[in-house]
């Protein structure tokens, strides 16, 4: 990304971690690190992509991105403004302009509620609209998600899964923000229902000039909406760019273009299969080794217990993301 791209969210060393209640831990208790000191930019009105495998902390970190739920260390800015020094009613202000979209609309959205209620909403909370105003804000919203206006009074189990999804991106929207996490949004859906979502977003992205972080497993639809990518593991960021699935340099990155079934990516300018030039992983390889244990202490780089090419050094010694690379063995450092 050139260097003039201005960024609206900004993560400074951010670390989360949540506490478990388990009669197994001497005190009861344990904290774990679930985030570890992430660093990264989302510019204005483009797409983070943010992959890797179930746990490695994405959802925690999206959240994280919008103080959802607190940090335990670092900085989080929107718009250059830090957002843990907001006092409670400044952040709630600030909120209007951060929201998310959840993977599982059937659990994000209230049984109980009509559609209009659960869209429109959020203008009531915030003192934006009311009567006539908010049912016609609530009905143009619709519109534009590709919702019939006419439905407003039903409620979300006489929707199908796309819908749902629609109405949930309604929500987000109502409230005209800038910035938007999407957690998931199609991973609950068909494939022909992903797809209409993706090119709604997308469409929206461009129409509003709003700014993503996009959430997902999948590499193949990351790869297709994301303007920049970062891969995430066990709590960290190993590699982040614009070209992360073309030209990988990440060990764990390989893998997990390596691990994709059918290869649904091919990565643009890879060698082709066999001897692998001189320090890089083998290739054509199901992904091996274990990830650490979330309870273990650690040290080093936390992807060393899989990695082919880690060495001793790797294993004492914590590798900083330089030039979007967090790998000793890559960037020295
Ligand atoms: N509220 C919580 N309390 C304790 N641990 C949690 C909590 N939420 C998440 N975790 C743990 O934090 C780790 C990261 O979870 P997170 O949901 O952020 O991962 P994820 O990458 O989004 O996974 P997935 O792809 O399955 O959605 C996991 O080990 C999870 O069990
Ligand atoms: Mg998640």
């Amino acid at each position: 990304m050139k260097n003039n791209s201005k960024s609206l969210v900004k993560l400074e060393n951010v670390s989360v971690d949540f506490s478990i209640s388990n009669s197994l831990f001497a005190d009861g208790k344990k904290k774990l690190r679930v985030v570890d000191e992430v660093s990264l930019e989302i510019y204005k009105g483009k797409i983070l992509g943010l992959v890797g495998e179930s746990g490695s902390g994405k959802t925690t970190l999206g959240r994280a991105s919008i103080r959802l739920i607190p940090t335990a260390a670092g900085k989080v800015f929107f718009n250059g403004i830090e957002l843990e020094k907001l006092r409670k009613e400044e952040l709630r202000i600030m909120r209007r302009q951060m929201q998310i979209v959840f993977q599982d609309p059937n659990s994000s959205l209230d049984p109980r509620m009509k559609i209009k209620d659960l869209i429109g909403n959020p203008l009531l909370v915030h003192r934006i609209a009311k009567n006539n105003e908010l049912k016609d804000r609530t009905a143009k919203i619709m519109e534009r998600v590709g919702l019939s206006p006419d439905e407003m009074h039903k409620y979300p189990h006489q929707f199908s899964g796309g819908q749902k999804q629609r109405i949930s991106i309604a929500r987000a929207l109502i409230l005209e923000p800038e910035y938007i996490v999407l957690d998931e949004p199609v991973s609950a859906l068909d494939l022909s229902i992903q797809a209409q979502i993706i090119n709604l977003v997308l469409d929206l992205r461009k129409e509003l000039e709003l700014t993503y972080l996009f959430i997902s497993h999948d590499i193949g639809v990351v790869s297709h909406v994301s303007d920049r990518v970062a891969v995430m593991y066990f709590g960290r960021i190993m590699e982040i760019g614009e070209n992360v699935f073309e030209d990988p340099k990440h060990p764990y990155t390989m893998m997990l273009i390596e691990s994709l079934p059918g290869k649904k990516i091919k990565p643009v300018g890879k060698p082709p299969r066999g001897e692998p030039p001189r320090g890089e992983p083998p290739r054509g390889e199901p992904p091996r080794g274990e990830p650490p244990s979330i309870f273990e202490s650690r040290s080093g780089c936390v992807f060393y217990s899989r990695c082919p090419i880690g060495d001793e050094e790797c294993k004492k010694i914590v590798p900083q993301l330089k030039n979007g690379v967090a790998c000793l063995k890559k960037n020295g450092c």
